[in-house]
This record gives C-alpha cells, sequence and structure tokens, in this order.
C-alpha cells in the first residue's frame, strides 16, 4: 500500500520559500486597464471603479461584489475565495495572497457528518447550513479596500448595490446550473422566493431583484467587517443557520479573519510563477507540473509525446493531494513538494513509451469539489494587478438564503475529506490532512496564478473544481510559448488526475492521429462534454505597452480594456470605511 513519506523539509529552503520578499524592480506601466469576468456587468462594474480614480484592488472589490450579485450561482457574501495581488509600489513589485476561504465553524469536528450510528451522511455536506463554512468574501472585500485601495469602500461597492436593486437578468447559464440544484433550491423557502418563479428556473430575460442583499452590501460598506459578522446581518444569519439545525456560533463569525499568505513562487521557463499557496493545492501542483515539464526532453506543444509528458506529470502531481489540507492545522511538507528535485524525480519517473497505471503509483486522495465558482483578472494602468477566484462551490451553494440578508451561503464544507474514511474505495486515511476540523479551512483547487519576466506579465484563472489546475497549467504555457491571450482561454482542455485513471477530454481536444498515439502509449481517453471552465486573463507586453484580455468563449464573460486618463493624478475620494475590529 502507497504510504507517502513525510520528510522534514530543509530548514533553509523553507526559510527561503517563506521569508523571500516577492518583489523585483519595476518602474514600467501599462496606462490601459483592463477588466476579463465572467459577466459584463462586474467587467463594466470593474472599469466605472477605475474610471472613477479606483487603483486594481479597488476594482477588485467592485468586480467580486457585482459577480456576487449577479451569478448567484458561481460566488457570493455567502462564499469566500483566493485574491492574488500585484502591487506596483515605488520600491518595486509585490505580490500578496488573501486566503478568504470559509472556515468550519468551531462546532464542526472530524465526524461532523457522520449521524448516531456513525454512518457518513452526504446531504448535509452538500445542502442546507450544515453544508456551509463561515464566508470569507465579506472580510475580503473590507480589507482590499482598506489595506490597498485609494477608494471607500463605500464607493467601490456601489456598482454591486446597484446591481442588485436594478435586477439582472436570467441567462441560459444561470438556467442550466439551477437545473442542476433545482430540488434542493426548492427546499428552501428564501432561495425559492429569490431565485425561483413558480417553483421552477425563471425563463431567459426575467429579473433577479436582491433588495435584501443591496441592504447587506450597504451595512458591509457602512460598517466594514462588522457590518457583516456582527450587529443585525450576523444575528440574522446565526438565527437562520440554527433554526435549519446548523452549528455556527458568534464566536465564528468574531473569529473569522481573512489570512495574508505568502504566495507560491518558483521560476520555470524563465517565468516567474507567482500561485495560490495552501488551503490552495493548485500553486504545489503547478510547480510540480511546469518544472518537471522543464526538465523533460523538449516536446511539440500538442503532439502526442507532450500530451504524453504531461498527462503523466498530473498523474503524479494529483497523486501529491493525499499530502495536503489546511497547513495552518496540519503538517505539510510544503518546501519538498514545491521543489525543483521533487518535481525532477516525478519527471524522472516517466517512461515515454508508455502509460503508468495509476495503481501502479499507490492509492488516491478522494476528492469531491463542486461545479461552480468564477474567476476574474484585472490590471490598473499603474500596473497593480488581480487575479481573484471565488466560489460558493455546488451552483447556488448549499442552495440556502437567509432571509433578510439576500446571502446565499456556501457548500464549501464538501470540499473537505468529509467523509474521513473516505469515498475512497481502500479506506484510505490518505486524505487525513483534509479531515474536518473546528476553524479548519478545506483544501481547495482555485488558483489564481500569475506569471511574470521583464518582457510580460501574464494574469489568469478559472473556476472548475479538481481541472482548475490543469486548465491553468494549460493557459499557463500558452503564455510561455507566447500565444496569444485568447488562445489562453479557448484552446482546448485535456485533465488527468490520478484517478479515475484515464485523460478527461473536452470534446475534440484531441486530434484523431494525437489521439491514437495516445491510445497506443496504454492512456484510456474519456470525453468528458462539450467543454468545461470559464478562464479569465489579461496579458501585458511590457516591451510594447500592449494590455490584452480575454474571457473564455465557453462562459458570458467579458473583457475589456480601456486608457484611463484620470487615474494616475486622483486619489482616495472619501475616507475609508470604519472597521469594529
Ligand atoms: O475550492 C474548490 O476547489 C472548489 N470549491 C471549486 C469549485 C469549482 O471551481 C467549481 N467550478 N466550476
Amino acid at each position: 500500500m502507497f504510504r507517502p513519506q513525510l520528510q522534514a523539509p530543509s530548514l533553509l529552503l523553507l526559510c527561503a520559500l517563506l521569508f523571500a520578499p516577492l518583489a523585483q524592480a519595476q518602474t514600467q506601466t501599462p496606462d490601459q486597464q483592463a477588466v476579463a469576468s465572467a459577466h459584463p456587468a462586474a467587467t463594466a462594474a470593474g472599469h466605472r471603479i477605475l474610471d472613477q480614480g479606483g487603483n486594481a484592488f479597488d476594482a477588485a472589490v467592485s468586480v467580486a461584489a457585482t459577480l456576487a450579485v449577479v451569478e448567484p450561482y458561481s460566488s457570493g457574501l455567502g462564499g469566500g475565495g483566493f485574491f492574488l495581488l500585484r502591487q506596483q509600489r515605488e520600491a518595486g513589485v509585490e505580490y500578496h495572497f488573501l486566503d478568504a476561504r470559509e472556515t468550519a465553524p468551531l462546532a464542526a469536528d472530524r465526524d461532523f457528518y457522520q449521524d448516531a450510528e456513525g454512518q457518513f451522511q452526504r446531504d448535509p455536506a452538500l445542502n442546507g447550513p450544515h453544508a456551509a463554512g463561515i464566508p470569507g468574501l465579506p472580510a475580503a472585500l473590507v480589507l482590499l479596500a482598506e489595506e490597498y485601495g485609494n477608494l471607500s469602500l463605500k464607493q467601490s461597492l456601489q456598482p454591486a448595490i446597484d446591481a442588485a436593486e436594478q435586477g439582472f437578468g436570467v441567462t441560459e447559464r444561470y438556467r442550466m446550473l439551477g437545473g442542476f440544484r433545482l430540488e434542493a433550491m426548492r427546499r428552501n423557502a428564501e432561495t425559492t422566493r429569490l431565485f425561483l418563479r413558480d417553483g421552477e428556473i425563471p425563463a431567459v430575460g426575467t429579473l433577479i431583484h436582491q433588495a435584501e442583499l443591496a441592504e447587506t452590501l450597504r451595512a458591509l460598506a457602512e460598517r466594514g467587517q462588522a457590518g457583516f459578522y456582527q450587529g443585525p446581518v450576523a444575528k440574522r444569519l446565526l438565527d437562520a443557520v440554527q433554526a435549519g439545525g446548523g452549528v455556527w456560533q458568534q464566536v465564528d463569525l468574531d473569529n473569522y479573519r481573512v489570512v495574508e499568505r505568502q504566495p507560491v513562487s518558483f521560476n520555470s521557463f524563465g517565468m516567474r510563477v507567482i500561485s495560490s499557496p495552501l488551503p490552495s493545492a493548485g500553486g504545489i501542483a503547478l510547480a510540480n507540473l511546469l518544472q518537471g515539464l522543464e526538465v523533460l526532453p523538449r516536446a511539440t506543444p500538442g503532439s502526442a509525446a507532450w500530451t504524453h509528458q504531461l498527462v503523466e506529470l498530473m498523474r503524479r502531481s494529483y497523486r501529491d493531494r493525499m499530502l495536503l489540507g489546511d497547513s495552518d492545522f496540519v503538517e505539510v511538507p510544503t518546501a519538498k513538494l514545491l521543489s525543483a528535485e521533487h518535481a525532477r524525480a516525478m519527471a524522472s519517473s516517466i517512461d515515454p513509451r508508455k502509460a503508468t497505471p495509476s495503481t501502479e503509483l499507490g492509492e488516491p486522495a478522494p476528492f469531491n469539489e463542486g461545479t461552480d465558482t468564477t474567476h476574474f483578472s484585472l490590471i490598473d494602468s499603474q500596473g497593480n494587478a488581480v487575479a481573484a477566484t471565488l466560489s460558493i462551490n455546488l451552483p447556488f451553494g448549499a442552495a440556502f438564503t437567509v432571509p433578510g440578508t439576500g446571502v446565499l451561503l456556501n457548500n464549501e464544507m464538501d470540499d473537505f475529506a468529509t467523509d474521513p474514511t473516505g469515498e475512497n474505495a481502500y479506506q484510505l486515511a490518505g486524505s487525513e490532512p483534509n479531515s474536518v476540523g473546528p476553524g479548519k479551512r478545506p483544501l481547495s483547487s482555485m488558483t489564481p496564478t500569475m506569471l511574470e519576466n521583464e518582457e510580460q506579465l501574464a494574469v489568469l484563472g478559472t473556476p472548475g473544481g479538481s481541472r482548475i489546475i490543469t486548465m491553468v497549467l494549460l493557459g499557463a504555457l500558452e503564455a510561455i510559448e507566447g500565444e496569444k491571450v485568447e488562445s489562453w482561454v479557448s484552446r482546448p482542455r485535456f485533465h488527468h488526475q490520478y484517478l479515475p485513471d484515464h485523460i478527461q477530454i473536452e470534446d475534440g481536444a484531441f486530434n484523431p492521429e494525437v489521439q491514437g498515439e495516445l491510445e497506443a502509449l496504454g492512456h484510456t481517453i474519456k470525453p468528458v462534454g462539450r467543454d468545461y471552465g470559464d478562464m479569465h486573463a489579461v496579458h501585458w507586453n511590457k516591451q510594447t505597452g500592449e494590455l490584452r484580455a480575454a474571457s473564455d468563449p465557453r462562459g458570458v464573460g467579458q473583457a475589456l480594456i480601456k486608457r484611463n486618463a484620470g487615474q494616475q493624478t486622483q486619489r482616495r475620494s472619501e475616507p475609508r470605511a470604519v472597521t469594529a475590529d
């Protein structure tokens, strides 16, 4: 049976990784602004705030809050996410990572989803208040505005408040995602009232108004973190969760903090890659995949040999997932997993002539991640940039809306290994690091990422559950190969996650010749439908000064670039919001 070796990381290497300032001298600016998000209203909100003198971080508040309104199926005040920031300072560039992941309430423990007979219950991990972690997005919006923005939180939240009051139109995407969750949505009266019509998914074009959500956004704008985590909104959250059998307490809300973490950072293919640390599994996997590919013999992108190399690296990297969990609670050999040596060892175990059956490598980590989330990428005219991936997990989260607040709760608790004995047929304790624990954050695949060198900056990310990481990899490789940003977001996708042991592909992702060669190497190929993911990316060519931005043609998002004349001279125009913390 496979037992991963937990090795003590080299202290020096660990210190270097943890404390090396991610800064570099850098003085150019793009003199334009670009926003690419999953909804045109959110892209417009970002530009509105940039036009008012906001910087990228104010724009991120605005885009994230507007997505929370117009994509209730993807993210929201009842959810959380990760923000990767590039801050252009006079002394150089700094990168920051805001971990606004949902947190398990204090009353949740390892056996939280077991009934009195010790049987694992799936439904409460997915539906209703038991499924919800303590939300992180409201705290992140406050922190972004207070610590990084130029404008007041109130000003940056205004576009979202307007969108909530004016309503947004139902799209085919809303209908499709709602369709997955209709039964769960019908169980909750407030979700039914707000997001269904006569108990059915509304017709395309139906306006969804969210007056209570506008009020909650106002409370946040007026009172900062206390506007959500204390006072009337908090009371409503607790009353509804507890009435629904949930275990949230005021102390859980009081305790919620965004954690500012050191991003994962490594060099590969002549670029600095800056990505997501634990509790995201993404940065570590990208380090394995890119550093591993780099030491393998160069193969033509798109060829069977190249695809084989990537798939074999994916297989090996996803196997390591069983070691991962919230590093504030469990010991993870992060330095080792991120190291070039580890990636080299992975690469050297690949046989160029045949696929390695996953069972030969050992047992997998069970994980079950949701099917909707959102991402946006943006850059301001000063070179500040944000890549943010935000989630409530499944479409419409836990399908549980708190009356009087418009807050639809997440079901991110299901990203824990909710059944500690595992769905894994071998009952391997392999995902123990990701078991539920009080105050712990569930492992995530969300991987907002940037790649940078003297010539260019790439900002990208996508939703897509466990496939997020391989989509970001494919996008990053496009950037490395010098392909246009439109190609990063639209290129055909393939994925391997160790188990099930097959290559998942979008229909038509491989031409018949490549497919035949891969099958001859022993790979099983499984088309998983027309398409997946919803990538939004920005590219800054520092040599020509050109900005480009692109939204995934698979979604309904929009990328927009604008020249912004006023930004450099405008400063904060209103006092900052006051918080109780
Ligand atoms: O954090 C995670 O990995 C998941 N909750 C993300 C879910 C997701 O991306 C679904 N998107 N389509």
